[in-house]
């Protein structure tokens, strides 16, 4: 077993971190272990996690149900090539994403990971227009401000300026980027803000495959919440307009902004819907594109009637286990009073921070409280204030935001907001 130093120094040496520079690499923190809604560090140091690891832990860690389920399943087998071979998990985790996913999603196709989710969704949007003899239907209509993943595809439908893909803007493909939906949740809606967006696509109809769009919460974006009217024009222009829409729940699925999917805000149903993260309550990779009859209909009745992707870890029999462990749990546990719970709490102990020098917002929606700084916080000297009060928290631009496991408790959520606050006023 490595010491804490040889670990570190290992990690120095060799290991690249998400978003991270070699030369000026920020602090990592080495972890021992993880319980509930603590994850322990190598000095015994115990943490409240305010993240879920990037959204995804929804049941805390090492919970015995998902533990059992991946335990049980690796006795049987761990993974089996999906050509030609078929089996319980997955089939068991197609149906109930089918019956939990908003009207007629019926088609489930897993993968690795979010952003190949969003791939695999790119690529059926275009695959059904080819099948249809329109072949000149290769363009996205995608938002400002919008976020989908780091791969080619997914990053092309990524906000080109503001985005985190910008330095990569002369390889990708070019879409269309209308303006980010300006109307907040909760605010009335100001048809205004919608005309941007309803010009392109009148304009560029014959030429879009379809509108890819994070349903609600714009996240790596900047965490901003928009009307559900705006997704509700979205839906109603795409349906005049022959036009797919997809739509990225791969940060608001299974419950995160008070409904179990986003897009039942605004009462709709896409054409396609990528699934990720907390698929697997944040234990295994694992990412779904789900999509209506219409469109794989269309793809598999077509002049190329296969679809044409598939990865070597396809509906991974582990992590489905996973999956379907923690959406029973999920389903079983009364989430949305869990949910409701933690939102009543956030908006009553983050609203502190509004009056604060250095806050210029703060907003709540579900399992989500955002902190918005005037200024980008400065995360090396940030992160590890937050370690010191014993809390997990991984601010980005000039968001500190909070999207704790569902488990957590008063108490444990207070530490996390009273942490918040603490840092946010020396900030003045
Ligand atoms: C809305 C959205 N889409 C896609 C992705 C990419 O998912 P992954 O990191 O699993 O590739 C993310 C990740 O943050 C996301 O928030």
């Amino acid at each position: 077993m490595l010491s804490t130093t040889e670990l570190t120094d290992l990690d120095r040496e060799h290991l690249w971190h998400p978003y991270t520079s070699f030369t000026n690499p920020s602090p990592v923190f080495p972890v021992r272990r993880a319980q509930g809604v603590h994850i322990e560090l190598s000095d015994g140091k115990k943490l409240i996690d305010g993240m879920s690891s990037w959204w995804s832990v929804l049941h805390g860690y090492n919970n015995p149900v998902i533990n059992k389920a991946i335990t049980d399943q690796l006795h049987q087998f761990a993974h089996v090539m999906f050509a030609g071979f078929t089996h319980e998990p997955a089939a068991q985790l197609a149906k109930t994403l089918v019956d939990i996913t908003p009207a007629g999603l019926n088609k489930v196709f897993f993968s690795d990971s979010g952003s190949v989710a969003v791939e695999v969704a790119l690529k059926m949007a275009i695959q059904y227009w080819y099948s249809q003899g329109e072949t000149q239907r290769t363009t996205f209509l995608a938002l400002r401000r919008g976020y989908h993943g780091d791969t080619f595809g997914a990053m092309g439908v990524c906000d080109p300026h503001s985005g985190m893909h910008h330095l990569f803007h002369q390889s990708l493909s070019r879409h269309l980027f209308a303006d980010e939906p300006e109307c907040k949740f909760g605010e009335p809606f100001d048809e205004r803000s919608f005309s941007n967006f309803s010009h392109l696509l009148q304009r560029n109809r014959q030429k879009i495959a379809a509108v890819i769009l994070e349903p609600i919460v714009q996240g790596a974006g900047g965490m901003h919440f928009y009307s559900p009217i705006f997704l509700q024009r979205v839906r109603e222009l795409c349906n005049k307009m022959n036009v797919l829409l997809i739509a990225d729940e791969i940060a608001t699925g299974f419950g995160r902004t008070g409904k179990l999917f986003a897009c039942e805000h605004a009462n709709i149903s896409p054409d396609i819907m990528c699934l990720g993260k907390a698929l697997t309550g944040g234990y295994l990779t694992l990412a779904a594109t789900l999509c209506n009859d219409t469109v794989s209909d269309g793809i598999c009745r077509g002049k190329n009637s296969i679809f044409m992707h598939g990865p070597t870890f396809m509906a991974n029999p582990l992590a489905c286990a996973a999956a379907n462990a923690s959406i029973d749990l999920l389903l079983k546990n009364d989430w949305q009073k869990k949910v409701s719970n933690i939102e009543q709490q956030l908006k009553k102990e983050l609203e502190d921070c509004r009056t604060m020098p250095a806050v210029a917002d703060v907003r709540v929606l579900g399992a989500i409280g955002v902190v918005e700084l005037k200024e980008a916080a400065n995360l090396a000297e940030l992160q590890p204030k937050f370690v010191e009060l014993g809390i997990w928290i991984r601010p980005f631009g000039k968001l500190i935001y909070l999207m704790p496991p569902f488990i957590i408790n008063e108490t444990e959520l207070r530490v996390l907001t009273t942490g918040i606050k603490t840092v946010v006023r020396s900030l003045a």
